[in-house]
C-alpha cells in the first residue's frame, strides 16, 4: 500500500520541495557533508549564546519550581516586553491583551497564518524571501506570492510593486525587517508608503523584527507598528533568538492588533498551549538592565564581523554595497559573470567556505549569495583568506581592480 497516498492529504505532498526555491539543496549539503574543516557562514544559528543574566534566570527558575504553564506569556515577561516595544520600538500595545509570547517566531508566523488563511488565500512576500514564511503559509494552505526586490536598491520592496499583486484573495505582507536573507532595513517613508497601501487595499501588513537589533552605519530600525494608522492593520511578529542569542530557547512574540489577539491566542494554544516557563523567565532576565551591557557587546562583535567580512570581499575584488544590517545578508557576486549556485559550489569545493546561493530563496536571489556572520572573527578571517584567491580566479582579466 502507498502509505503517502492513503494518508497524507495531496497539499501536503509537495510541500518540501516547494520550500527550496529550484536550488538542488540536497545535493549542496551532500558537497559540504564530505568536506573537511568546512567554515560554515549558511548557517543561522550564531556562536553566541544567551546573556549569563538570562541563563541563570532560567536555571534558578528551573530550580525554584517555577516551571508550570504560562497559557499566553509569563505574566512578568509580558510586562517587560510591553515596556520594551514602548520605550525601544515606540510601539504601544496591551501586554495583558495584545501579546502573546510563542515557542519562536516561526510559531508566531505559523500561528497567525492558521488564524487567518482560508485554503487559497494569498500572502505577499519578498522575492529574495526567508523560507520559514513560505513554509508558515504553506503550511496554512495558503499561496505565497512573491515581490521582486533587487539589490541595487537595497532590497527594499518597491510599495507599487507589491500593490500591483494584491488581489481579492490577499490577505496580507509578510516580510523581514531586518531583512533575512538581504539585510535590508525598511526606511520609514517605505514603511509608511505599505502601511497607506494596506488601508487602501485592505490588507495587513504583518513585520518580523527578529533582526531588529543588528543595524549599523547610522541607520536605526523603525517598526512599522510605531507608525500612525498601524494599530488595526499591523501584527508585528519578535523574537529572542537573534536579538539576544536565544535559538535553541524557542522564544518568540506576536504583538498583536485588539480585534485579532484573542482568536489568535486559542490558535496557538491549540498548537503548543504555551512556551517553556523557566525560558521565559531567562528571556525576562534578557530584557533587564542587567543584561544590557552584554548585548552591547554583542552588538559591537557583529559591526566588527560586518565590517571586517565587507571590507576583505571588496579587498578581493567583489565590491560590496552593504545594507545596513548584519547577521546575515548578501555578497554580491555579479562581477564574476556566473550563477550563484556555481559561485557557491566552487567556493564550497575549493575555498571550504559554504555560503547559500541566494537563489535557494528565490529566483531574485540571482548574482547573490547569502551569508551568516555566524562565527568569530579569526575563522571568518581563515574563510576570507581561503577565499581571496578563488574569487581571483574567478573575476574577468578584465575587471578593473578595486
Ligand atoms: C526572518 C526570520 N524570521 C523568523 C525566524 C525563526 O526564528 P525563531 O523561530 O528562532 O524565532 C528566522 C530564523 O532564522 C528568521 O530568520
Amino acid at each position: 500500500m502507498d502509505f503517502t497516498q492513503r494518508f497524507v492529504p495531496t497539499f501536503r505532498q509537495d510541500f518540501k520541495a516547494r520550500d527550496s526555491g529550484g536550488f538542488d539543496r540536497p545535493r549542496y549539503l551532500k558537497l559540504a557533508s564530505e568536506l573537511k574543516d568546512l567554515i560554515s557562514l549558511n548557517s543561522g544559528d550564531p556562536d553566541l549564546t544567551a546573556a549569563p543574566a538570562a541563563v541563570e534566570a532560567a536555571v534558578e527558575a528551573l530550580r525554584t519550581g517555577k516551571t508550570h504553564y504560562v497559557y499566553r506569556g509569563l505574566p512578568e515577561l509580558l510586562e517587560a516586553l510591553g515596556r520594551k516595544l514602548a520605550t525601544e520600538n515606540r510601539v504601544t500595545v496591551d501586554p495583558r491583551t495584545q501579546l502573546i509570547v510563542t515557542n519562536g517566531s516561526a510559531e508566531a508566523a505559523t500561528a497567525v497564518f492558521q488564524t487567518l488563511l482560508e485554503p487559497g488565500d494569498e500572502v505577499l512576500t519578498t522575492d529574495p524571501y526567508y523560507s520559514g514564511h513560505v513554509g508558515s503559509i504553506l503550511a496554512a494552505r495558503g499561496v505565497p506570492v512573491l515581490v521582486p526586490t533587487s539589490g541595487d536598491a537595497l532590497w527594499e520592496p518597491d510599495p507599487a510593486e507589491v500593490e500591483a499583486r494584491i488581489t481579492p484573495r490577499t490577505k496580507g505582507f509578510i516580510f523581514a525587517n531586518p531583512g533575512n536573507p538581504s539585510a535590508a532595513v525598511y526606511r520609514r517613508e517605505t514603511l509608511q508608503a505599505l502601511l497607506d497601501l494596506a488601508h487602501r487595499r485592505n490588507i495587513l501588513m504583518i513585520p518580523d523584527e527578529l533582526f531588529e537589533r543588528y543595524v549599523y552605519d547610522g541607520h536605526r530600525h523603525i517598526s512599522m507598528a510605531s507608525l500612525p494608522g498601524a494599530a488595526d492593520r499591523v501584527i508585528t511578529l519578535g523574537g529572542f533568538s537573534k536579538s539576544y542569542c536565544m535559538t535553541g530557547w524557542r522564544l518568540g512574540w506576536i504583538a498583536a492588533p485588539g480585534w485579532l489577539a484573542g482568536i489568535l491566542e486559542q490558535v496557538r494554544y491549540a498548537m503548543s498551549m504555551a512556551a517553556g516557563t523557566p525560558n521565559q523567565w531567562g528571556a525576562v532576565a534578557a530584557l533587564s538592565d542587567a543584561a544590557r551591557p552584554y548585548y552591547a557587546q554583542v552588538y559591537r562583535t557583529y559591526g566588527e564581523r560586518r565590517g571586517y567580512f565587507i571590507q576583505a570581499l571588496t579587498a578581493a575584488g567583489l565590491p560590496q554595497q552593504p545594507t545596513p544590517g548584519a547577521f546575515v545578508g548578501m555578497v554580491d557576486i555579479r562581477r564574476t559573470g556566473r550563477t550563484s549556485s556555481e559561485v557557491a559550489e566552487i567556493f564550497l569545493r575549493e575555498g571550504r567556505v559554504a555560503m547559500w546561493p541566494a537563489t535557494a530563496f528565490g529566483p531574485h536571489g540571482e548574482g547573490w549569495l547569502r551569508y551568516g556572520l555566524v562565527v568569530p572573527l579569526d575563522k571568518l578571517k581563515e574563510g576570507m583568506a581561503r577565499l581571496a584567491p578563488v574569487i581571483r580566479t574567478l573575476l574577468p582579466s578584465s575587471a578593473p581592480r578595486v
